[in-house]
């Protein structure tokens, strides 16, 4: 099939907008931005269209799907209620990164929860992404619009690599700016649990409702057989082509460490790239060294890393290492999407 791409302009884009609505209602596939990654959207309520979601993506089919939505009265339709601390934590992050599992009401489709009686939802923070929803007339379900297995897309180029010829419409606006996927917590229990770090922190949910935990599945320090709740947090995603490492320590002995690594590698002839952060870019020798931004802004380094690592894809890389960062706040969830990058390849040094 041929790809539809609308770009947003400064002038009129109502065009864009009525093409995408009705592609929505019609049950095919539109990506378009939202403040975290772009998503991949569909009629939720139509289980055939959002069966199209998990052949474009090559998604196993008991990953479940988030539902956007403009408006929190979608949730009386959506769910069987909001009890006051998933209100709260509506109150203080929507429209925003923020996803919240919730009991699903009847009228949401298993084939949108993969089987669960749970559903995931969230308003997006990004104005694309909430005229779509209020045009179409349709709730949204829509994962982050990669192939299955890849660094999730901030750039409509990254979509047109993973999904042309596959969608219907890519809208191209890139203004994602937080970079990666939301926060999701589930507030379906007695118990509220992080599912997935983001940019809305532990720190800033514990502010907000008092208690809350991260799932122990995806601390990386729970045994193996943890299970984590969150379907697709067992898959291993944003896989680089080049092996990745993460090295812990001070940036001296990372860098020393490193720098050893180049050496040796490159007299095998093997290409080396290196993710390092401002304060360290310059320590780095004889190797494609990039910088993912200063340690002083953690959502910074958040925002681009898909992108560094997709860019490492496009060059003859064999081997990379990347600095780590902190388990706290912002660190919690850069440091969640790079061990996972790395099959959970992290050295001490
Ligand atoms: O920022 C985001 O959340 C982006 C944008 C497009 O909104 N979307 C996104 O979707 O990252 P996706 O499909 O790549 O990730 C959805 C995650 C998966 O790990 C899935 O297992 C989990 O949400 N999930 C969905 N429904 C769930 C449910 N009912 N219970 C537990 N986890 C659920
Ligand atoms: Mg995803």
């Amino acid at each position: 099939m041929d790809t539809v791409i609308g770009k947003i302009t400064q002038s009129d884009n109502d065009k864009i907008f009525e093409q995408a609505a009705g592609i929505i209602r019609d049950g095919g596939l539109v990506a378009f931005p939202t403040e975290t990654v772009y998503g991949l959207g569909a009629n939720a309520l139509d289980s055939d269209a959002a069966s199209k979601i998990y052949s474009a993506k090559g998604r196993p089919s008991d990953n479940p799907l988030i539902i956007h939505i403009a408006d929190i009265k979608a949730l009386d339709e959506l769910t069987t209620g909001v009890d006051a601390r998933a209100a709260a934590l509506i109150e203080s992050f929507w429209p925003g990164p923020m996803t919240l599992v919730f009991n699903k009401s009847d009228i949401v489709p298993y084939g949108v929860t993969g089987g669960l009686d749970t559903v995931a939802i969230r308003m997006p923070n990004h104005p694309v992404a909430l005229r779509l929803i209020r045009e179409s007339g349709c709730y949204i379900a829509a994962p982050s619009a990669n192939t299955s297995g890849r660094p999730s897309p901030t750039r409509a180029s990254h979509v047109i690599e993973d999904l042309s010829g596959r969608i219907d419409m890519i809208i191209e606006d890139d203004t994602v700016n937080v970079g990666i996927e939301s926060t999701i917590i589930d507030v379906s229990g007695e118990d509220i649990y992080v599912l997935r770090p983001g940019c809305i922190t532990l720190e800033m949910i514990r502010a907000c409702v008092g208690n809350a935990r991260l799932d122990p599945a995806i601390t990386g320090q729970a045994d193996s057989d943890a299970r984590p709740k969150a379907p697709g947090m067992k898959y291993r995603h944003y896989a680089p082509k080049a092996q990745l490492t993460i090295v812990e320590g001070s940036s001296d002995k990372v860098a020393e460490y490193i720098n050893q690594q180049i050496a040796r590698l490159n007299e095998q002839g093997k290409k080396v790239g290196v993710m390092a952060t401002d304060e360290t870019v310059a320590l780095y020798k004889d190797c494609m060294v990039t910088s993912l931004g200063s340690r002083r802004d953690e959502a910074g380094i958040a925002s681009h890393l898909y992108e560094c690592l997709r860019n490492f894809d496009g060059t003859q890389t064999d081997y990379i290492f990347a600095e780590s960062f902190s388990y706290d706040n912002v660190g919690q969830a850069i440091m969640n999407r790079l061990i996972k990058a790395a099959g959970h390849n992290v050295i001490s040094v």
